[in-house]
């Protein structure tokens, strides 16, 4: 897989860093900020997207290609698609630049916190299929990701939380280091101190993607750790991507505890880091929302499936290892109902 170069900036990027010849696809939200607006006025050829899960679709693929006919884009090699948004923008420019005369460089500036530590990296993009996410992908690494700490820093801190079910995802899969950091300042987070921990939170999502980049061996899999159940509740209750991840990661704390797999220190110590981060945090009551019927329903569509009725879970080991296993759907149905009576 080609390399990234991932670059870290206090601000945008001059234009001149960039081919003559690109196209600026950004969210429209940034309409909002003047420095952006003023860094985007120099672009020949721009289309604001709105962003979101509709973007995401094959409809809003077509519209996007016959407006990128009707700019008329010079149909050189040098053509570059730059990427400003959230992960819904780096998904959708990143499927369109792999596709467009099969194939144009990408370059991705991701504006939200969770795009910056996770979903600019590694390389995969996709398009959701009759309301199931990321059916439709290539693995197609953006040339250049810019870390750009203004843009990020003028998001509202809602969107720093959203992040947060990934960061500390990553830190328990491969990162202790950052893990601790967590547990010392998770009330003390800031945009600042965000910023200051991607390069290791990047780090160590680099090096598992290194291990199994177009995730033929399994060996990638351990990034879905969280994301089971957290798909699940995404699916039922519709709520952001990275606080499902968080309920879906103490899910899985919970059940490797009960497996005897994790002790209890480092379960006490992942916990107490989850209910930090997201205090009105209440997994037994989440999970007593959604009936065994749509369990059932949606887990059978999870992409992690290894046959009919298996998944492949991410169990915790400690903090820095965790381990992938296949489990039956009846299992996970069993252990949410002794998750919700126990706790
Ligand atoms: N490709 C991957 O490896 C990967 C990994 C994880 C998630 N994802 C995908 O990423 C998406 C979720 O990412 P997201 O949360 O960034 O989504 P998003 O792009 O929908 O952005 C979330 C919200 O933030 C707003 N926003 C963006 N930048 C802003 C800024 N600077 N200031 C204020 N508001 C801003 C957007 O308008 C939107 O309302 C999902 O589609 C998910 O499937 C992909
Ligand atoms: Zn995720």
């Amino acid at each position: 897989m080609q390399k990234t170069e991932v670059l870290f900036s206090k601000k945008m990027p001059a234009a001149k860093s960039f081919p003559s010849e690109s196209v600026l696809f950004y969210d429209s939200i940034l309409n909002k900020n003047p420095d952006f607006k003023k860094w985007a006025s120099v672009f020949t050829f721009k289309i604001a997207l709105k962003s979101g899960e509709t973007l995401k679709t094959i409809d809003s693929l077509k519209q996007n290609l016959e407006k990128l006919a009707i700019l008329d884009v010079p149909s050189t090699p040098e053509l570059t698609f730059i990427a400003v948004g959230g992960g819904s923008v780096g998904d959708f420019v990143g499927f369109l630049a792999s596709i467009y005369l099969r194939g144009r460089p990408f370059i991705n500036i991701p504006s939200t916190w969770l795009s910056a530590f996770d979903s600019a990296h590694g390389g995969k993009n996709g398009l959701n299929l009759l309301k199931q996410k990321n059916q439709i992908g290539t693995f197609y690494p953006a040339i250049k990701v810019y870390l750009v700490e203004q843009l990020l820093a003028s998001q509202p801190s809602e969107r720093m939380i959203e992040a947060l079910g990934e960061v500390i995802k990553i830190s328990v899969i491969g990162n202790q280091s950052l893990f601790k950091f967590l547990e010392k300042n998770i009330f003390k987070l800031n945009q600042k101190l965000m910023y200051q921990n991607l390069p290791g939170a990047i780090e160590a999502k680099n090096k598992i993607v290194k291990k199994d980049p177009f995730e033929k061996l399994g060996l990638r899999r351990v990034l879905n750790l969280g994301h089971t159940m957290g798909h699940v509740f995404e699916s039922h209750y519709g709520w952001p991507h990275g606080i499902c991840i968080l309920l879906g990661t103490l899910f899985s704390v919970r059940w490797s505890y009960q497996l005897g797999m994790l002790s209890v220190q480092e379960c006490i110590r992942i916990s107490h880091l989850i209910e930090s981060a997201y205090t009105s945090i209440n997994l037994s009551e989440d999970l007593a929302g959604v009936s065994d019927a749509s369990v059932r329903q949606l887990l059978l569509k999870d992409k992690k499936r290894t046959s009919k009725s298996e998944i492949d879970f991410i169990f915790i080991k400690k903090i820095g290892q965790v381990v992938r296993k296949k489990v039956s759907v009846e299992q996970i149905i069993a252990e949410i109902h002794r998750q919700k009576t126990e706790y």
